[in-house]
């Protein structure tokens, strides 16, 4: 919510039916008005809206009048979207009955632990090497801290863990949209203009999931390439907008809006 024609455009957001819901996959903004008004603004619009967290909004910027770092940025974060009626990945699953449902509707927040590696690499540090060799590094090992974890992959492992924890949880009857910013699946970064970029985006942990939690579909963002792959037979769904700059060569006028669940998908 940087630029001004994002703002334009989560301005312009309707829903197609009262009924519709709206997943919301991350990196909304870096400062915290910018969260509470995009989010606030979407509540005001949909029937639900369910929010992972990016790496963005957990960035710790000098010009955020918002300081804390880490876990507690994140559970600030929870408390702004609940002060709105947003739900996030420390809530109930909420179960969606519309078209394609009943799924559960699964946010998550995983992170990454550089398991993502470049090929030849065994370890973080090589893969760090390789990666700045080729003049590749996230934003993230500047503002996202991991406090109190003593990394980020440490941090990521914990979620990992209280993940897989309510996902268990989960009604076996019932399907479920996982919905994370980082993709849970390591094939949506084949793709990278830079492959380094890779170990910033997901865990190995998690490649399973997408089976072991009967996903119908898998919604993800942060890559910057909005698209749709399959894997045993599940969709996963990047739905990203990006950066003007992204969008405008793609003749976008308005915030594209993915029907992510169909008919049938719940079967
Ligand atoms: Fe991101």
């Amino acid at each position: 919510m940087t630029y001004q024609q994002n703002r334009e455009f989560v301005e312009a957001i309707r829903p197609h039916s009262p009924d519709d819901w709206l997943i919301v996959a991350g990196d909304v903004a870096e400062k915290f008005d910018d969260v509470e008004w995009a989010l606030g603004v979407l509540r005001s619009r949909f029937a639900k809206v369910v929010w992972s967290p990016g790496n963005h909004e957990l960035w710790t910027t000098k010009d955020d009048p918002a300081q804390a770092r880490g876990e507690v940025r994140y559970k600030q974060l929870v408390e702004l979207c609940r002060g709105i009626d947003v739900l996030t990945p420390e809530d109930e699953f909420a179960v969606f009955e519309g078209a394609g449902g009943p799924v559960a509707v699964a946010p998550l927040f995983t992170l990454y632990d550089y398991t993502f590696r470049p090929a030849g690499t065994t370890d973080k540090a090589s893969a760090l090497a390789v990666a700045q060799e080729a003049g590749v590094i996230c934003t993230d090992e500047y503002f996202l801290h991991p406090d109190p974890y003593p990394s980020r992959e440490a941090w990521c492992a914990a979620r990992i863990e209280e993940s897989e924890r309510r996902l268990r949880a989960v009604d076996e009857s019932l399907r479920t949209v996982l919905i994370n910013h980082w993709p849970l699946v390591r094939d949506p970064t084949f793709v990278l203009r830079y492959p380094e970029f890779a170990l910033w985006c997901g865990t190995e942990r998690t490649a399973d999931w997408h089976v072991r939690f009967r996903a119908a579909v898998m919604v993800y963002g942060h890559l910057h390439i909005p698209r749709t792959i399959r894997k045993d037979g599940v969709r996963f769904d990047e739905v990203s907008l990006g950066y003007p700059r992204e969008w405008q060569p793609r003749g976008w006028t308005a915030a594209p809006l993915l029907d992510v669940l169909r008919e049938g998908d719940a079967r």
